[in-house]
């Protein structure tokens, strides 16, 4: 397939950067509350005219909350997918039990960063937003899947976390600096993953049959339309959250269009940005060109 990626320089790369957790959050690296967390590309709240700028902010802090939970809960699943994957073949290409070990490891060091910035977030934020969940069930229901199915959706997950860094966050002056360097140093672990998730799905590509090719695209699918449903709920907490935390009477239609704005920009940051990603699309259309259509096609939801 048309790339250069190899457990060697992932492995490489992964140890060249090797932050932890300290390094980002706790002490005096704390949340400054009067500065927006996400990028106005994936919040999306600023179309929302009838709010005034302090509550445009705490709005797209709620986003920021639920962007931290969200990725709190896919790393559950994607942790024990990559051991899973890893275990029964732990000698012969060292490399290669290397880099997919570093991988676990770093999933495992994210679900802990998530976690520190939520709690951060919780003591500092001064009302309660809630998530959906819990993780043990979603994890039950993707890990039930094939793991071909599961690797092309886990793949799509690595491949957003780039582009939510490199076309939002990077060039943005206004962000909160301990977000922005949770988005960059996330992305700077995430770039290796894209790589090695790569290389995980060729390998169980190679011994697959054409019918559960088949099957693994119907499974990315459902993965797909069960994070969209648990978007659609989100999407109401983070309004109920909004309106505790703003204190803001919203009328019925205001109330609405806020939802559509957080559904629109919640679809757009967990499912647009992964079935348009070029590197994404390029890897399934190697696997199966009618499968790369078919994302193509249903992708403008999404967007
Ligand atoms: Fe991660
Ligand atoms: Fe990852």
């Amino acid at each position: 397939m048309a790339h250069n990626y190899s457990y060697q320089t992932a492995l490489a790369a992964s140890e060249r950067i090797g932050w932890k957790v300290k390094d980002l959050i706790g002490g005096d690296k704390k949340l400054d509350f009067s500065k927006p967390f996400m990028p106005e590309s994936l919040a999306q709240v600023k179309q929302l005219s009838f709010l005034t700028p302090e509550e445009q902010l705490t709005l797209n802090q709620i986003r920021g909350h639920e962007y931290l939970s969200m990725f709190g809960l896919v790393e559950e699943f994607i942790l024990p997918y990559v051991v899973d994957h890893a275990r029964p073949q732990l000698s012969g290409d060292d490399y290669r039990v290397r880099a997919l070990l570093q991988f676990a490891g770093e999933e495992a060091k994210h679900i802990h960063l998530f976690k520190r910035f939520k709690q951060e977030f919780e003591e500092g934020f001064g009302s309660k937003c809630e998530f959906i969940g819990p993780a043990e069930d979603v994890k039950r229901f993707v890990l039930s899947h094939s793991p071909l199915g599961a690797g092309i959706a886990i793949l799509h997950i690595e491949w957003i976390t780039l582009r939510h860094y490199l076309e939002g966050v990077r060039e943005s002056q206004d962000l909160d600096g301990q977000f922005k360097s949770l988005l960059k140093n996330h992305w700077l672990e995430e770039s290796q993953h894209t790589k090695l998730d790569t290389l995980m799905v060729e390998e169980i590509v190679a011994r697959s049959t054409a019918k559960e090719i088949d099957q693994a695209f119907q499974e990315y699918g459902e993965i797909g339309a069960f994070i969209d449903q648990g978007i659609q709920q989100q999407a109401e907490f983070d309004v109920e959250s909004f309106a505790q935390a703003s204190g803001r009477n919203l009328s019925k239609s205001e109330r609405e269009q806020v939802k559509e704005a957080v559904l629109k920009g919640m679809r757009w940051t967990y499912l647009g940005t992964g079935m348009t990603h070029p590197n994404f699309l390029a890897t399934v259309e190697a696997i199966k060109p009618e499968a790369k259509q078919q994302i193509e096609a249903m992708a403008p939801a999404f967007c």
